[in-house]
């Protein structure tokens, strides 16, 4: 009898520490097997009931009793705590995502930039690309904007703080890596980023991206420039009677520099979109400035050429009809769902 009540004590406390300590569902079923099953140990226990007095089973009875039942609620509480850990590992569980609803695909710069490139690249282009942290030198200097041009001031620049450096403000920065790496003729497109510490608006970000063209031979004349931004603007906005018209700009990089307008791809008598002007800006310009040309050791006597540059958001947004810069890169799904 004593060896009995000894055991059921020990039963008790062995099955009470293997459910605390069990940590899956399938540990704390071989312990229900174990303990609480049609041959575990309460059964066991209970079978050698058979052999004792009356007495002894009037006092072993319902102490056998009680312990099932305190191990079958043991049980219980314990199936509950690793259900609900499981759970909720299965709500976090970042392998379970559903890939149709999780499909991803290229951001609209991306889509842009490739766009831009296969127009430039089938017109005899090649793609460039600088540095976005960027020296005075390359920034200013080379373009013909020396350290006390009021040009310099115009361009809201993010200094760094490191000397000497700074986050470029616009691609035509690339122009003098371009020139210094190859010898005429040469014929790139640079697409990438610029930056300008600014206010921002809906027209007006602090990052950017930009497209500059820069074509460097004998004989380049403003007709090359014309046919070329003419070529560029009915392919991308998929209009073969796009028209340009031109205006005097000031660039110190160039010279002369031109505004080149659009006619509005959405209208003939004008809209909200080019203001009812039924024209749109669209493109800085110009023959490339013998300075800039001798900075990088091309002679100007030689050679000549056209640069070219614009915001690839801003021709985006005419062309998508998109009314604020910043969603560009604001992460926003549903904005980049569309594209
Ligand atoms: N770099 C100029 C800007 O960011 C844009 C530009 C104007 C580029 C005239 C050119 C150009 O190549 O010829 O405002």
């Amino acid at each position: 009898m004593k060896k009995i009540k000894d055991t059921i004590e020990k039963i008790e406390k062995s099955c009470l520490k293997s459910c605390n300590t069990a940590k899956s569902a399938d540990e704390l079923e071989q312990i229900r097997v174990e303990y609480l099953g049609r041959s575990g140990k309460i059964a066991a226990l209970m079978s050698t009931l058979k052999n004792c007095s009356l007495e002894e089973k009037r006092e072993l009875g319902p102490l056998l009793n009680t312990l099932k039942t305190l191990l079958q609620e043991t049980y219980e509480t314990h199936k509950k705590r690793i259900d609900a850990k499981s759970v909720s590992k299965q709500l976090f569980d970042v392998t379970a995502y559903r890939p149709h609803q999780l499909r991803g695909s290229t951001h609209i710069y991306t889509q842009l930039i490739h766009e831009l490139s296969t127009i430039f690249i089938s017109m005899g282009y090649t793609v460039a690309d600088g540095p976005e942290v960027e020296t005075e030198y390359y920034n200013f200097t080379t373009l013909n904007i020396p350290e006390d041009h009021p040009a310099r001031d115009s361009h809201d620049t993010f200094w760094l703080c490191t000397p000497d450096r700074l986050l470029r403000t616009h691609t035509s920065s690339v122009q003098a890596h371009e020139m210094e790496k190859t010898t005429p003729p040469l014929a790139v497109f640079a697409p990438g980023r610029a930056y300008r510490s600014e206010a921002t608006d809906a027209t007006h970000d602090f990052m950017f991206t930009q497209g500059e063209i820069l074509l460097i031979n004998t004989d380049v004349s403003i007709s090359n420039l014309l046919a070329t931004a003419q070529e560029f603007l009915q392919a991308f906005f998929g209009k073969n009677d796009l028209k340009i018209r031109v205006r005097p700009g000031y660039f110190p990089f160039v010279e002369p520099g031109l505004e080149i307008d659009g006619s509005c791809p959405f209208c003939t008598t004008g809209c909200a979109i080019c203001k009812k002007t039924g024209w749109i800006e669209l493109l800085g310009s110009g023959l490339v400035h013998p300075k800039v040309l001798q900075y990088s050791g091309i002679d100007p006597e030689k050679y000549s050429g056209f640069a070219l540059g614009f915001g690839i958001e801003r021709l985006a947004m005419i062309k998508y009809g998109i009314n604020d810069i910043r969603l560009f890169h604001s992460s926003n799904i549903s904005f980049m769902n569309q594209f």
